[in-house]
């Protein structure tokens, strides 16, 4: 079992994060960024949070993006020994809820069609799927043809 997580240690990445955000998003996107478009997001102010189980590893980070009311959510990758432990929705819950307290009022993403996972888990969080972008991805996430990329929206209610 890998090491135990407290919620109090989530925080906003530094630079410090870039080489460990850039694996992970490597490990897990066949679209991934690379370490300078990350370091870019991180040095122009994009939302990146970390969450570090005790040891300091990084279990999760999440990457969105404010455009004027609303949260692009661009990237949330969960380590691969944390995965299915409540870890992903704890940190989304996390950000909305930061988000909602800064104002911002919706959250747009776009997911694989095929990334099940990740749109179950922003179904719980009560994300609703509003449209369909068709071979929006150059190739599957197996590797070849095109995929559509499943659009994915939350209003932020204010409490
Ligand atoms: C998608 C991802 C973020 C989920 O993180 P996680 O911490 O493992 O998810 P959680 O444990 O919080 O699970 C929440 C819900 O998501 C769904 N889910 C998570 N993993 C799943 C899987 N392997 N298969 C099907 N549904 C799954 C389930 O509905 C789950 O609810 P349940 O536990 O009540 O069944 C993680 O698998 C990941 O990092 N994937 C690679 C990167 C990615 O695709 N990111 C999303 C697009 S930006």
């Amino acid at each position: 079992m890998p090491d135990t997580l407290n919620s109090e240690n989530i925080r906003p990445a530094g630079a410090a994060d870039l080489d460990t955000i850039f694996e992970l998003n490597r490990a897990s996107f066949p679209e991934a960024w690379s370490k300078q478009a990350l370091g870019s997001a991180l040095a122009a102010g994009f939302v990146v949070y970390v969450w570090p189980a005790d040891d300091g590893q990084i279990a999760v980070y999440f990457l969105g993006q404010i455009v004027l009311d609303e949260l692009h959510i661009l990237q949330l990758v969960v380590a691969e020994p944390f995965r299915g432990r409540g870890i992903g929705s704890e940190l989304m819950r996390f950000i909305l809820n930061l988000m909602r307290k800064q104002g911002v009022n919706r959250a747009e993403l776009e997911v694989r069609s095929s990334n099940r996972a990740a749109i179950s888990l922003y179904r719980k969080l009560g994300f609703e799927i509003t449209g369909r972008r068709p071979n929006y991805y150059s190739s599957t996430a197996a590797g070849s043809g095109r995929e559509d990329a499943v659009l994915m929206s939350y209003h932020l209610k204010v409490k």
